[in-house]
């Protein structure tokens, strides 16, 4: 794999092989979007946190601001790994609004922040289709140059800051300041974001969707998980839009009928509202990936015995890269297409409550997302409201 990790981006091929990106020609795109330009956390410690995603999910300090820089409302630890960019934002002034908006969801994503290649054609172009402008366009500037900058609102509390730093040349965004900390596990656990899942209200899915494609000029891919799928079980509703070239992929869930509470009503509950309810980091070795973060404590959903044995399940799982076994003692899934296959496990929530977690993806030509694991996932995600008394 190639990496340049002074710059932290991943070249162009390997990047195709862990997002599963197709050719797009961005110059007819109304909204041409680049890519991913940082997720930001509203989180209740930022200073332990930051410490976690380092020492646990091997990321690296970049950036920083807080009252010792002159901000005094709030703490901002810029981390990355590979061509993944967190801000985790904690309030530090007891008047923050960052406070409201963690008594309210709890540790939590607020911002999808998105790079484009020119902030102000995009916000026009959403204030057309309707988008709520959060944030007009304007510049922000220091010595390193200027990025030009806007928000625009998504579902719930949460927002798509858009960001053109092609002027740039600092750690983050003026008024951060360069500070670098190494990962504290020596090699990446993870190397890009893959998709952002956002859980909507109860019948809205469709009006999201809508939203980006109007707002966004996204398309729907393939993937559409309806109730008919674990009615079983507690029911979700899902389709899933993406840019041109597949970079950014935003599935929408919204919670069905099902005859149990479904894990979509959980997280609307917890949360206080629609937000984002998981975050598949892309890896190249998701063995590794999985025995690193399990020895960190990390702990995943667990995978019934059944998936690896039932000789159905077994024939769908077909030949993959290790042997199945491998992939039985870690819990890891697979999934299948037409154009290859993809392993992915996920973990438990990541904070205290039972809302946001991280999906492992490692992607061996399939452009899907794991529809066929839905009913297994499910049997595994029940057992663990049971156990927290929601279901
Ligand atoms: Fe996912």
């Amino acid at each position: 794999m190639t990496i340049d990790q002074s710059r932290g981006h991943l070249d162009d091929e390997v990047q195709r092989q862990l997002l599963g990106l197709v050719e797009h020609d961005p110059s007819t795109d109304q909204f041409p979007v680049v890519g991913w330009d940082a997720i930001v956390w509203i989180v209740g410690n930022a200073t332990q946190a930051a410490s976690y995603y380092r020492t646990v999910y091997g990321m690296e300090l970049e950036a920083y601001s807080g009252p010792e820089t002159g901000n005094r409302d709030h703490r901002a630890f810029v981390l990355r790994s590979g061509g993944v960019r967190f801000v985790l934002c904690g309030g530090v002034d007891s008047g923050s609004p960052l406070l409201d908006h963690h008594r309210r969801h709890g540790d939590g994503v607020s911002d999808i922040s998105l790079e484009v290649i020119d902030v102000d054609r995009c916000v026009a172009h959403a204030r057309r289709h309707g988008a709520t402008i959060l944030e007009e366009p304007h510049d922000l500037t220091d010595e390193h140059g200027t990025v030009r900058i806007a928000s625009i609102a998504t579902y719930g509390d949460t927002r798509h800051t858009l960001v053109d730093r092609s002027d740039y040349a600092g750690p983050y965004l003026p008024g951060y300041v360069s500070r670098t900390m190494p990962s504290g596990t020596g090699p990446q656990v993870f190397q890009a974001l893959d998709h952002v899942v956002g859980n909507v209200e109860l019948g809205r899915m469709d009006e999201w969707v809508d939203f980006y494609h109007r707002v966004m000029g996204f398309t729907d891919l393939a993937e559409f998980v309806g109730s008919d799928i674990a009615t079983e079980y507690s029911a979700l509703m899902s389709k899933v839009v993406s840019n041109g070239d597949h970079r950014i992929k935003i599935p929408l869930n919204e919670p069905a009928r099902g005859r149990k509470r479904s894990q979509i009503d959980e997280f609307l509950d917890f949360y206080c509202g629609p937000g984002s309810q998981h975050l598949a980091l892309a890896t190249s070795d998701i063995l590794t990936a999985v025995d690193r973060l399990t020895a960190a404590g990390v702990e995943f959903l667990p995978t019934p015995a059944s998936y690896y044995e039932d000789p159905e399940l077994r024939a769908r799982i077909g030949e993959v890269r290790v042997p199945i076994a491998d992939l039985q003692r870690r819990g890891v899934l697979v999934d299948r297409d037409e154009d290859g296959y993809l392993l992915q496990i996920f973990t438990k929530p990541i904070g205290d409550r039972p809302t946001v977690f991280f999906e492992l993806i490692e992607r061996h030509g399939s452009l899907g997302f794991g529809k066929g694991n839905f009913q297994a996932l499910f049997l595994a995600i029940e057992r663990e409201q049971a156990r927290r008394g929601n279901l």
